[in-house]
């Protein structure tokens, strides 16, 4: 602003110099207004270069003033709400990375269990209340190394109905006896173990729970009736009572059943990756020291392999 009115009126005192000296002097008109243009150019030239020089030197203070353009590039941007950050990705990554290898597992499992059983039917859904493949499997597989001949199961349906097929598959002249507190499942697995046409080779007994007690402590298990008669039982499958009744649901299968065991019998505690299965067997173990040799299976669920020590 200082330059405009600078530079005006330096035109103006030129203007008026040059029509004082034309005035004064007897010069060629044409001459003084060339002396009056070049004059004027040149204060035109000077203004010019002045203003170019300033906002120059106006740029360069702003470059050399870092800080506001630094703290702006710095500040973390806001993620507008909904938006996945990194760490919700990474962490969406890592869930659905491990998901998609459990189901793999399982359907590797699921794989193996036809190839290795007589399967002409369909068979239900696996998993949740069901029993998962990979335990199917590892009991299929634990029937056919060990040659289980009396299998007893708390909880029954399509564990009930791989135990059969294995016992066919494999020669075994053995038999399955599932204890189910629901009549509904006991008659909806007795259905599935008909249409396999196992029906001979597991038994479903419906045996409702009953209040029992451990001291001052009280739970229910299946009824007395329905296990009292039981002897020999080489492969005891604990998956039942539905550990929603309790801490104590499936404790009393040992206080219970260990007498109608082999002395060399091996049981499998499912969903072993729960701390309700976890004090369950320590108590067992307390109870009975040096009876049991347990060994942790890494299973979907987890399933502790307990076996007597033969005595
Ligand atoms: C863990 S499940 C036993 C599963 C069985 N071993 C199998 O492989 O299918 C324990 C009990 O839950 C009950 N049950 C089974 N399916 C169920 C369902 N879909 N909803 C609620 N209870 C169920 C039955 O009484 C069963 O004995």
């Amino acid at each position: 602003m200082r330059t405009r009115w600078w530079s005006l009126s330096a035109a103006a005192l030129w203007l008026l110099a040059i029509v004082v000296a034309a005035l004064s002097s007897d010069l060629d008109c044409w001459l003084i207004a060339l002396v009056a243009l070049l004059g004027l150019m040149t204060l035109a030239s000077t203004v010019v270069s002045l203003t170019a020089l300033r906002a120059l030197a106006r740029v360069e203070a702003r470059l050399a003033r870092p800080l506001p353009v630094a703290r702006k590039a710095a500040a973390k941007p806001k993620a507008p709400a909904g938006t996945l950050t990194d760490k919700d990705l990474a962490r969406v990554r890592r869930v659905v990375g491990a998901d998609i290898q459990r189901t793999f597992r399982q359907s590797e499992a699921l794989t193996n269990l036809y190839a290795m059983l007589p399967i002409q039917h369909a068979l239900p859904a696996s998993r949740g209340f069901p029993a998962s493949p990979d335990v199917l499997l590892f009991l299929v597989d634990l029937v056919d190394r060990q040659r289980s001949r009396v299998i007893v199961e708390c909880g029954s349906g399509l564990s009930t109905l791989c135990f059969a097929l294995a016992l066919r598959q494999f020669g075994i002249d053995g038999r399955v006896i599932a204890l189910e507190h629901l009549e509904p499942y006991a008659e909806q697995t007795r259905e599935l173990l008909r249409r396999h046409g196992v029906d001979d080779i597991a038994e479903v007994r419906t045996a409702p729970l009953e209040e029992v007690t451990f001291g001052d402590e009280v739970t229910s298990w299946y009824a007395r009736s329905a296990w009292e008669d039981l002897a020999d039982v080489d492969l005891l499958f604990v998956d039942g009572p539905p550990a929603t009744l309790g801490p104590l649901a499936r404790y009393p299968v040992i206080p219970f059943l260990l007498d109608t065991l082999t002395p060399d019998a091996q049981i499998v505690l499912d969903d072993y990756n729960r701390a309700k299965e976890q004090a369950i067997l320590q108590r067992w173990q307390a109870e009975h020291p040096g009876l049991f040799e347990v060994t942790s299976i890494p299973l979907e669920k987890g399933a502790a392999l307990v076996t007597l020590n033969g005595a």
